[in-house]
């Protein structure tokens, strides 16, 4: 039985990865190349510096550790400015009311992500308060697809792994999810998460009985 849920932020709760594109891509343009929303696809659920690597791989530009750390801090502060910016309007559809029904139910509630800005965009969204426990890209050695995010969350919240549910739409959350021995739902296009435990297009619907139904129909 599920006792505590386990979200990822980028793509889950918010759309926050055309404000991470819109960084990237003046990143680029300022070392004169093209950066396309499609490549953006490869930065989804992907730490801060592995971004910024396969950024700079796509523009064919070597840089150096020192100058690798100048561009990420500058692509940072032009996604803190856009950041800034976002209010409760951009919570992504049925976010809130399956949160509530959450909470109604007493399931504890963790977000984990890799973003080491979470805290700023929950608080902007006005959302801190569902949260018992917080896990961001500040806490972590060992980014997604490793277990290691969603362990530490369960382990602050006192839950076993088996009784988590994780909520992720990036292939590498998905996989850092199964790792840990999570029931996994998907959030998007079940092509681009074929292994996680259940695809849902969004939370539009969605309630704690419907996954009580979907994870009792599982085989595992
Ligand atoms: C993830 C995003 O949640 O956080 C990635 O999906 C992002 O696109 C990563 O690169 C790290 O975020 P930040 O805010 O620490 O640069
Ligand atoms: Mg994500």
């Amino acid at each position: 039985k599920t006792a505590a849920a386990i979200f990822d932020l980028d793509g889950v709760i918010v759309d926050t990865a055309k404000y991470h594109y819109l960084a990237w891509k003046r990143l680029a343009a300022e070392l004169g190349f093209d950066f396309s929303e499609a490549d953006n696809e490869r930065l989804k659920g992907v730490s801060r510096m592995r971004s910024l690597e396969i950024l700079l791989e796509i523009g064919g530009v070597t840089a150096t550790e020192q100058e690798k750390t100048v561009m990420a801090a500058k692509k940072n502060d032009w996604y803190l400015q856009y950041i800034q910016k976002i209010t409760p309007a951009e919570l992504l559809p049925g976010v809130v009311p399956f949160l509530e029904d959450l909470r109604a139910r007493g399931i504890k509630v963790a977000l984990a992500s890799a973003s080491k800005n979470a805290r700023v965009i929950l608080s902007r969204l006005e959302i801190e308060p569902y949260f018992d426990a917080i896990v961001d890209g500040n806490r972590v050695a060992k980014a997604k697809p490793d277990p290691e995010i969603f362990l530490t969350a369960a382990a602050d919240l006192g839950v076993v792994p088996a009784h988590c549910v994780v909520f992720e739409d990036a292939a590498a959350g998905v996989e850092a999810g199964k790792k840990a021995g999570m029931f996994v739902v998907g959030i998007g296009d079940r092509r681009n998460l074929p292994e996680a435990d259940l695809v849902l297009p969004g939370f539009p619907g969605f309630d704690y009985e419907a996954l009580q139904a979907a994870i009792g129909a599982d085989p595992e």
